[in-house]
């Protein structure tokens, strides 16, 4: 159930001594599918941490209310998503450096009054292909497809893991333009049209666009698949998405979701609040077989 803030104000019993667990929640605009209570939860349990993680449902020009709200009701801290990122970074008295640079914040906490927030997404998705499937990004050729905030949110992960180069297309080829100059000082990037990538080849295709919410594909030539390349969907649902089935239709060896950066992304920012690792493994592992049934790969998710 997605918390109301302003409905669940009470007041605290001052003779209640027990100790509450420490309160944490997301908040997004639609919140009911997030996956992150869950998530939380799992870790919660692996390293012995009591907590409790709510969903809030944040309104259009409410979130920045939703968060003091959140803070001076003892809450210790949020995971933002869609589409509160830019507005939580906008709401941060200190970002991380690379949120700076991302533009956007998906995890916040607070210390001594102070919002502190940075942006795990990039090392969840580095997280998850490298750790989860096995694929190392450094010297590879890797292909990013948009150019919004899902992507400037991960880019500086990317180059960090050094690949040979990291090549970023979008349907508005100006927008990539801008993305590659803002990243330029940190990695080999470079933005190239849609119609020119056939001249390209790619070790590794990320689809960080939002077609895949409405069901559609990036116009992206099919020439960038082929039998050796892995291709990964931002994008997870409970069946393959379509740019999975497309991508294997067309050649690729193996196309995955983006259901290990979600957990990853949550790992890291269990880590940054609570200074504990934990193991993403085995969370993924239970949400595949409970929520996305299907498994990665060609053999399911190319039907
Ligand atoms: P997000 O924060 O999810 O990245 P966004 O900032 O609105 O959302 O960016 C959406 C991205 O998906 C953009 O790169 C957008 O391309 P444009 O910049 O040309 O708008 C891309 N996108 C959305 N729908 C698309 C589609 N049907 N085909 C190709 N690209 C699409």
């Amino acid at each position: 159930m997605a918390q109301d803030f302003t409905a669940t104000m009470t007041m605290s019993d001052p003779f209640d001594f027990k100790p509450k667990p420490l309160q944490f929640t997301v908040i997004g605009n639609p919140i009911e599918h997030s996956l992150s209570p869950q998530i939380h939860q799992q870790f919660s349990q692996q390293s012995n941490i009591k907590l409790e993680y709510t969903k809030t449902l944040g309104e259009p020009g409410g979130f920045n209310q939703a968060v003091q709200h959140f803070m001076a009701s003892g809450g210790k801290g949020l995971n933002v998503t869609v589409p509160f990122k830019l507005e939580a970074y906008a709401l941060c008295d200190q970002p991380s450096e690379r949120a700076r640079l991302a533009g956007a914040v998906n995890t916040l906490w607070f210390d001594a009054g102070e919002i502190y927030g940075d942006v795990t997404d990039g090392i969840g998705l580095v997280r998850d292909i490298e750790r989860n499937h096995g694929v190392s990004i450094k010297d590879r050729r890797v292909l990013i497809i948009g150019a919004g905030g899902a992507v400037r949110g991960v880019l500086q992960a990317l180059l960090d893991a050094g690949p040979q180069e990291l090549i970023v297309c979008n349907r508005t080829h100006g927008k990539a333009l801008d993305l590659a100059e803002l990243f330029v000082s940190h990695g080999p990037i470079r933005a190239v049209e849609m119609k020119l990538l056939p001249e390209e080849s790619f070790d590794i295709v990320i689809n960080g666009t939002a077609a895949s919410l409405g069901n559609a594909l990036p116009a992206v030539p099919a020439d960038v698949f082929h039998e050796l390349n892995f291709v990964y969907d931002m994008m997870y649902a409970q069946q393959p998405t379509i740019f999975m089935k497309w991508a294997l239709n067309q050649g690729a060896k193996k196309a995955v979701d983006g259901l290990g950066m979600l957990v990853e992304q949550a790992a890291a920012g269990f880590e940054i609040w609570h200074g504990v690792k934990v193991q993403a493994a085995p969370v993924i592992a239970a949400l595949r077989q409970n929520y996305c049934s299907h498994t990665d790969g060609s053999s399911s998710a190319g039907k």
